[in-house]
Parts: structure tokens; sequence; C-alpha cells
């Protein structure tokens, strides 16, 4: 598989009265052509942070440290996205990269028609189509999202939720973008909107080619769709890799803890077990291990939770990587345990 966007070494920072808050810290991951990635993780684990680094939207107090976010285009140029000016950007921000924003249905203003929304969004990245053929390829879009194209007409406030966030999706389409960054596109909606809003996004996937990522704390919602998966703890990827392979033998106590904590329609609900412990203040210089407190091996002794050792990822295999060095240890204890 061909790389779209390489991210190297990205952190950033909010200066903050009481300190500096590190929401993302030293991430490294590719997004290859094609997939369907998701990224996933606890509330405040840094997701939307990430996803505005990779824009270059990062607002005060925040600040991308340090890192750079290589995009391919399609003659396989390597351009660094944060060394490009603001206008040199905008060339990429929708007709490359598109994004749905966290809670975004609510960000539709409520005083304008849908189509307005289109017309305003084309005519801010790429003022050479006429507002007919704007029209025109709304309609089309819209379609991909089975709304009909009747929906242009109506303002914001006479959609339900479902409706508002497909809207969303089609206008993050009517540029022909080669990806779409979808920030927590199911929280809100109800379960059956929730299976709706997936199965579109994953035939525009299908019919399109084009790269979805999904950032959401709900890794149920996606585990079905998604071929590889990063895991968020605390503002480092903590696992990373093909989506098979790591829901079959986690090879982070993190991924493990989640994975046992996801509820099915088939098992016993009393079996699930929440991690104990709750996320770290990450106003703070860790001096260990983050997920440490957590962490079973840590708590029985197993490890001693050494940070120098967890500020890498590890090749678990060439499927799939952790930051946790105590990977094998991990692994071999469930095989003890299934057995
Ligand atoms: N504008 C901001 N100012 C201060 N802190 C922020 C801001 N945005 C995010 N954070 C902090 O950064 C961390 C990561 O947040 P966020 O990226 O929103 O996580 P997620 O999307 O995974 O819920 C959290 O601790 C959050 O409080
Ligand atoms: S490095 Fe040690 S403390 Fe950290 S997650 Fe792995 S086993 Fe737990
Ligand atoms: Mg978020």
């Amino acid at each position: 598989m061909k790389p779209l966007i390489e991210v190297n070494n990205l952190t950033i920072d909010f200066m903050l009265n009481n300190g500096k808050l590190r929401a993302c810290d030293n991430v490294s991951f590719t997004i290859y052509k094609g997939e369907i990635l998701g990224i996933i993780g606890e509330s405040g684990s840094g997701k939307s942070t990430l996803a505005s680094g990779i824009l270059n939207l990062v607002q005060n107090p925040g600040k991308i440290t340090s890192g750079e976010v290589y995009y391919y285009t399609e003659n396989d140029e390597k351009v660094n996205l944060l060394e490009l000016s603001k206008d040199e950007f905008s060339e990429y921000r929708w007709s490359e990269i598109a994004t749905v924003f966290q809670a975004a249905q609510n960000a539709l203003n409520p005083v304008l028609k849908i189509k307005e929304h289109f017309i305003e969004t084309v005519h801010a990245h790429d003022a050479n189509m006429t507002e007919e053929q704007i029209i025109t390829r709304s309609g089309e879009v819209l379609q991909y999202v089975r709304l009909d194209k009747g929906v242009l007409e109506y303002y914001p406030h006479q959609l339900s939720g479902g409706m508002k966030q497909r809207v969303l999706i089609a206008l993050s389409l009517i540029l022909d973008p080669k990806i779409i960054l979808l920030d927590e596109p199911t929280t809100a909606l109800d379960v059956i909107t929730q299976w709706y809003i997936l199965d579109l996004l994953e035939q525009i996937h299908d019919d399109l080619g084009v790269t979805l990522i999904f950032l959401t704390h709900d890794i149920s919602v996606i585990s079905g769709i998604i071929d590889r998966i990063a895991v968020m703890y605390a503002g480092e990827i903590v696992e990373y890799g093909e989506v098979g392979d790591v829901f079959e033998e986690p090879s982070h106590p993190y991924t493990k803890g989640l994975l046992h904590a996801i509820p099915t329609l088939t098992d016993d609900i009393t079996k699930r077990k929440a991690i104990p412990g709750s996320p770290p203040n990450l106003i703070q210089d860790f001096k260990q291990c983050k997920f440490a407190p957590r962490c079973a091996l840590y708590l029985s002794g197993q490890c001693e939770g050494e940070k120098e050792k967890t500020e890498q990822l590890y090749l678990v295999n060439d499927n799939k990587c952790s930051r946790c060095y105590k990977y094998a240890d991990l692994i071999k204890n469930a095989a003890k345990e299934g057995a």
C-alpha cells in the first residue's frame, strides 16, 4: 500500500496558566491510500488535537511543538503540510483532505439554507466553480449520503441530527477529496442512525476509493469497518496495527482493557470489566510509563513501567506495534489465561 499521510513525532502542547498540557506526545504513524483507519481512545486522549495538528489548525493556547506531517501528492511528491503558508495549505484542505469535525452538526449556520453552506464551502476553497455547477455537484454528493437534492432548500433546523450529519459528510465530498477525517462522526446519534451513517460511509469508501480516518472513543461502533487501528492513551499512540491482529492478540495492556470493556450482543454483561482508575492529568512531567498506574502488570510487580523504555513503539510482528516493552509477557499471560 502507498502512503498518503505520514505523521512524524508530532507533539502538540497547550500552554495553560497552571502549566504545559501535552495533548499529543511524539505521535508517529502512516495513513495509507484507500484504507479505513480508526484512531481510538477515551475522551481527552488527544484525538481531536491530533486531527487539528494534521490539518495545521491548532488554535491558541495550543502549539505544535515539534514534528512533521507529510502529504503524498498524486505524483508521489512529499509535501510537509506544516511548512505551508495559510494560502498554500488551503489548496490541500477540502480538495485533498476534508474533515467532518466533532459536533459539527451544531456548527451549521441556522440562518443559511443547506445550499448556501455548499456554495460557501466551495467558494472558500475553489473559486472556479459557478453557482450552478456547485448546485449540480451538491445534488450528486447528497445522493451519496442518500438524501434528496431538495434538502438544499432546507434550513438546518428542518433536518434531524442524522440528516445534518449526512449533509456534513456530503459537504466533505464536494471537492472530491482523497481523504476524509471524521471526528466522532456518530456520537450523539441514536444506535440505528449510527449504523446507517457507517454503512453509507463504507459504501462511499468502496465506490470512490476515498481514504477514511475515524477518530472515536467508541471502539464497538467502528470495529466492523476499519482495516487498521491506532489506540491513543494520554496523548500517545500505544498500539497500532491491522485490526484483526490487534483484536485477537492485543499487545498493550490498555488495548486489552478497552477490548474487555466492550459489551457485545451475545455475551454476559456482568463479565465486562472497566479499566480500573482514570486517565492521567496531562499537565505533568511523566516519570514513568503513562499507563502504569492502571496497568495490571505494573500493579502486580511484573513491570517497572520505565519511562525511557516506553518512548518508542516496538514492532510486535509485521502487522502491529506496541509502546509496551512487556508486550511479550502480556501475550504469554493471555495465552495462559485462555488455556
Ligand atoms: N483548547 C484547549 N485548551 C486547553 N486544553 C485543551 C484544548 N483542547 C484540548 N485540550 C486538552 O487536550 C487534551 C486532549 O483533548 P482532545 O484532543 O479534545 O481529546 P479527545 O478528542 O481524545 O477527546 C485534553 O486534556 C484536553 O483537555
Ligand atoms: S510498559 Fe509496563 S507499565 Fe507500561 S503498559 Fe507495559 S507493562 Fe504496563
Ligand atoms: Mg475529540
